[in-house]
């Protein structure tokens, strides 16, 4: 088979120390491919005043897949003083890389695996009736609408009026009529249905490949009728094609409610942007937190993986590294998924398994104590110990 090449994307902070330790794992799974580094980031920002710069869109157009550290963002007037005195006032604006990302590739679907592993210190664990503890063994894969919703950035303060004479047309506007326009804020949720229609159809199809049994559309269709409501119309005319897989309605807020209650009742959940935002971060708190979870973000020509951390400036520059790269391994195995490698991609979820069953490596997070240089004498491991560990358990 052709070599594959993948778009490499290290970023700013521990983007960097953790997304080549995913390449050795997924080097030592046998997966054969070439990696070319693109730039992005907060410090492309500073010293190009373009934290996504052109050649690193066309690396991705030519390539389709990327792997994604994790980026570096700060306010507006943060972003303008660490300009480049060369770049400031010459109208370069910040945006977020990975926001842009999505929306230029379309990428409008995203995936965020919550399972936990067995013998991780950091799972949820809850008393039972009979007052022993029980640890719930939780497998969710949250299905995330990733370019419309609340994300789209169409809103106001003071809106024109051509916009507000809109909004009067409708009967609901009316309490808000006389308010002054300085005091009016209005940030609008848009969903289209073809969007709805393939984030459901993706859902069912990934229960149905995976073997789970039910799909849960959580959003809030009793008070957000019209957008929650389309989401679970396509949901349900979905549905007809799988049978054997059950189509659950939750809302947000019951949902979030019932998180720690019976976590492991749920399967694959499908929300617009916002509350997949909300829920995906929620399932991952209870499966080990940042240094687990991973997305995909993906779209019909090109695909990033990546882990929701961020580029946790604090432990960047610790020499050796502390931070948990099981995030991002967990990410290059999603891609694995993608490009159908799906034995490869198991094998290294196995491994992490493994190790983390195991014991014997982890890092300050799973030990659950301060990071920073102290972490490694108390026993913590550093971020290549544990990539070791990873490899051998797949070997
Ligand atoms: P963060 O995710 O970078 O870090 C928060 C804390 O979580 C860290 O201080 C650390 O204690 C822990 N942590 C994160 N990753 C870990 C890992 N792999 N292993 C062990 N512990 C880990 O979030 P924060 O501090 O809010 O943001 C830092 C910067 O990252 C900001 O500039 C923010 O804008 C950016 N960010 C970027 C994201 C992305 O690239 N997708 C996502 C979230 C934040
Ligand atoms: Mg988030």
């Amino acid at each position: 088979m052709a070599v594959r090449t993948i778009v490499s994307m290290p970023g700013d902070g521990i983007g960097q120390t953790v997304l080549p330790e995913a390449i050795r794992v997924l080097e030592a799974s046998g997966f054969e491919a070439e990696y070319i580094h693109a730039d992005i980031g907060w410090e492309l920002w500073r010293s190009e005043g373009d934290a996504l710069p052109r050649r690193t869109i066309d690396l991705l157009a030519e390539h389709g897949t990327g792997l994604f550290g994790a980026i570096t963002s700060k306010p507006k007037d943060r972003a303008e003083a660490e300009l480049h005195p060369d770049l400031q006032d010459r109208g370069h604006v910040y945006y977020s890389p990975i926001v842009g990302l999505r929306q230029l590739f379309n990428l409008d679907i995203s995936v965020r695996p919550c399972r936990s592993f067995k013998g991780n210190p950091l799972n949820f664990v809850r008393r039972g009736s009979d007052g022993e503890m029980e640890e719930p063994m939780v497998d969710v894969v949250v299905f995330r609408q990733n370019t419309e919703g609340l994300y789209v950035g169409v809103e106001w303060t003071d809106p024109p009026a051509e916009v507000r004479n809109a909004f009067k047309s409708h009967p609901k506007f009316a309490p808000f009529g006389d308010v002054p326009g300085p005091d009016l804020a209005i940030s609008s949720r848009i969903f289209t249905r073809p969007a709805c229609r393939r984030v459901v159809e993706e859902a069912f199809a990934y229960a149905e490949h995976h073997g789970y049994r039910s799909v849960t559309i959580c959003e809030k269709p009793n008070v957000i009728r019209e957008t929650s409501g389309m989401l679970e119309q396509e949901a349900a005319s979905a549905a007809e094609k799988y049978p054997d897989i059950s189509l659950w309605s939750t809302n947000i807020d019951a949902q979030t409610m019932w998180l720690t209650k019976n976590p492991e009742d749920y399967g694959v959940i499908v929300c617009g942007n916002m509350f997949g935002d909300i829920i995906s971060d929620a399932f991952a708190g209870l499966v080990g937190g940042l240094g687990f979870a991973a997305s995909s973000n993906v779209g019909k020509e090109v695909a990033l993986f990546e882990p929701t951390h961020g580029s946790a400036p604090k432990y960047a520059d610790l020499e050796p590294g502390i931070v948990n790269p099981i995030a991002m391994v967990l990410a290059s195995a999603m891609m694995l998924d993608h490009l159908e490698e799906y034995e490869r991609a198991e094998s290294i979820r196995k491994a992490v398994g493994e190790v983390v069953a195991v014991g014997e490596v982890r890092t300050y997070d799973m030990m659950k104590i301060p990071g920073g240089s102290g972490a490694i004498e108390k026993g913590a491991a550093t971020t290549r110990q544990m990539t070791d560990a990873i490899i051998e358990a797949l070997q």
